[in-house]
């Protein structure tokens, strides 16, 4: 397993957020977790990023406990966090600018401006390009930070529906040049199956994984998606059943 967690419990002021969570995920999985709002998912994300303490439980990355920030992790968290006062590829390059890689990570960040759709915007500010940019640059930071698991918590969560779209194609369109093992966060049945190879659903107070549904399908597409009645009412019925 890439992934293991196991008896994960959190509280905030002594009420308990997620209670003896259990989670294993394979190596370049995609896997999405649907559930309520305020059921815990970017505090579990926060964790395994190690901005977050847990009460108690561990997780291990290829069999090696972590505690705490880990080389492992790329984090995307749930607003994007451009910084107004820095160029797009300033704000990209940003982990080169921490880790004193600045001249490679600008470089490599330069490359892949034209496969995340922000060819030309290298000097501009987060302030003049649309939200779906906003979210590419975001992302891209992410991708070029090097750690073999991305956490994304609700990427495309503030984009119109659209837009959103748009950016689940091209989501879809780079995954295998990522390349990666990916955990996203979303409240959008439909983006989680076009996604996911596995979806769980957290709920509960405090939460814990209520259920796990495998998808199998390759070569998916929109036509494949709106075709996926079945899945999208049983996943409603289960998101009704556990919020
Ligand atoms: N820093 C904090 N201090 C106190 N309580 C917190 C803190 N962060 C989160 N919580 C509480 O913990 C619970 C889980 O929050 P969390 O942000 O993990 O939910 P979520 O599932 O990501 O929700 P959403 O779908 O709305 O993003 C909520 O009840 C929230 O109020
Ligand atoms: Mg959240």
């Amino acid at each position: 397993m890439k992934l293991k967690v196991e008896n994960l419990s959190c509280s905030y002021r002594g009420a308990l957020v997620l209670n003896q969570l259990n989670m294993a995920v394979k190596e370049m999985e995609f896997v999405c977790i649907l559930g309520p709002s305020g059921c815990g998912k970017s505090t579990l994300l926060n964790i395994l990023a190690g901005v977050l303490a847990p009460d108690g439980g561990s997780v291990y990355v290829d069999d090696a406990e972590i505690n705490g920030l880990s080389s492992h992790f790329a984090y995307m968290p749930q607003q994007d966090l451009l910084m107004p006062w820095k160029t797009i590829l300033e704000n990209v390059a940003l982990y080169g600018t921490i880790h004193h890689q600045k001249k490679k990570m600008k470089a490599q960040a330069i490359a892949n401006f034209p496969k995340f759709g922000l060819s030309g915007y290298e000097n501009r500010y987060p302030r003049e390009l649309s939200g779906g940019m906003r979210q590419r640059a975001a992302f891209l930071r992410t991708a070029l930070c090097g750690a073999d698991i991305m956490l994304l918590d609700e990427p495309f969560g503030a984009l119109d529906v659209i837009t959103r779209g748009v950016m689940q194609d091209w989501l879809q369109d780079i995954r295998s040049d990522l390349n990666r093992t990916m955990i996203l966060v979303t409240h959008d049945v439909d983006e989680a199956i076009y996604l996911s190879d596995r979806i769980l659903i957290l709920a509960g107070q405090p939460a814990s994984f209520k259920k796990e549904i495998i998808i199998e399908a390759t070569d998916r597409n929109r036509e494949w998606l709106f075709s996926q009645t079945d899945l999208h009412r049983e996943i409603y019925y289960y998101l009704k059943k556990f919020q």
